[in-house]
């Protein structure tokens, strides 16, 4: 790892922070690089070191100021991590940073990759300081197809860094990893060719950089079965609206019920809530109204983070050819389908802005 701290005196950025270090101004700037660009943090860094020159003046801060100085800058729970640590910075270590990683993680707001960045830059304690850029590069130098976000990729960097880091100058050896990574060993089209350590890299040799680390596995998209109910009574159509929040609010839909129905589990559903006692699927019936199921075909819809299998029945019920008192047994079903939804004709069906995921059976 030699290369990489010659490299990095002669090519290091000329960042604010680096200059006049403090243990102080070490924590700040790196409470202000967490999930902030360095272009970005470049006017903060200078301008709350002046108002807020040591933890005892920040940790006699008012809050609304300390808010304001970090206007811009976002995730304001490090500004409030800052003034809550500066706080037990003054009460625990007489307002001065404690050098190792295993006090420093005691004060509100630092976390390992923190203690160990502020303990080797501010210190010159050899720990590592792990974040993303010094995983990417370890997983490249190592060929390790590791995946960044877990755990065990975590300990596994840390203890490889453990054993390069140097004891003399281990916060610039943390430091060019961070140049490193911006600036050469970037996440794509990384600059192989002008890396000093191309000629050690087995990802490099291997001609696969991009290959490493490994990309999180995409979470599966979470699935739904649905059965679809075109239901027609006569030649009306019995259709529902969709709450007005959520999934496809406010659009109007087929009857939709959870799970894939099997047909004689749609014809119980029929039963229980339209035909009741007009046992219309009985061989020898005597009810005035017949119904016909039939499979329509499956569908699936994918929405942005979830995914619809459908089973869709089409069915028909009708009054049985001839007697009049047929037409009063439609009109019975056609009462219940009120707390069901809808029967609307096929005119105003067509008029209706319908939810596409069930396009298949409109
Ligand atoms: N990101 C976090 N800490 C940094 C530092 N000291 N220099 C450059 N980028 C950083």
């Amino acid at each position: 790892m030699m290369p990489l701290l010659s490299w990095f005196w002669e090519n290091h950025r000329d960042l604010p922070w680096r200059k006049d270090r403090t243990p102080y101004s070490t924590w700040i700037s790196e409470a202000m690089l967490q999930q902030t660009r360095v272009a970005t943090v470049l006017d903060y860094y200078p301008r709350f070191l002046k108002r807020f020159p040591d933890p005892s003046s920040l940790a006699k801060a008012k809050e609304d100021e300390v808010f304001k100085l970090w206007e811009g800058l976002g995730y304001y729970s490090r500004a409030r991590n800052l003034m809550k640590g500066a706080a037990y910075i003054c009460e625990h270590f007489e307002g001065k940073l404690p050098e190792t990683p295993d006090l420093l993680i005691h004060i509100p707001g630092i976390g390992p990759y923190m203690a160990g960045a502020i303990a080797s830059q501010a210190f010159d304690v050899p720990v590592p300081a792990v974040d993303g850029n010094c995983i990417r590069i370890y997983c490249r130098l190592h060929a390790l197809p590791l995946v960044p976000s877990e755990k065990s990729t975590y300990n596994e960097i840390y203890s490889r860094v453990e054993k390069d880091i140097p004891k003399d100058n281990p916060g610039d050896f943390n430091e060019a990893l961070m140049d490193l990574g911006s600036l050469i060993c970037t996440p794509k089209s990384p600059r192989c060719s002008i890396c000093p350590l191309a000629d050690s890299c087995s990802a490099n040799l291997l001609g696969k950089q991009e290959d490493f680390p490994l990309k999180k596995p995409k979470k599966e998209t979470p699935t739904e079965e649905h059965t679809i109910l075109k239901i027609y009574i006569g030649n009306k159509i019995l259709v529902r609206k969709r709450p007005d929040t959520g999934l496809l609010a406010g659009l109007f839909e087929l009857i939709d019920l959870p799970g894939t129905l099997s047909h004689s589990e749609v014809e119980n559903w029929l039963c229980e809530n339209l035909l009741s006692d007009d046992s219309a699927f009985a061989e020898e019936s005597d009810s005035a109204v017949s119904a016909d199921i039939r499979v329509i075909g499956n569908a699936r819809h994918i929405f942005s983070h979830l995914k619809w299998n459908m089973l869709g029945y089409e069915i028909h019920i009708d009054s049985k050819a001839g007697s009049s008192a047929d037409t009063e047994a439609v009109k019975k079903i056609a009462a219940k389908t009120k707390k069901l939804g809808k029967l609307v004709g096929p005119k105003e069906y067509a008029s209706l802005a319908f939810a596409s995921a069930i396009r298949a059976y409109r």
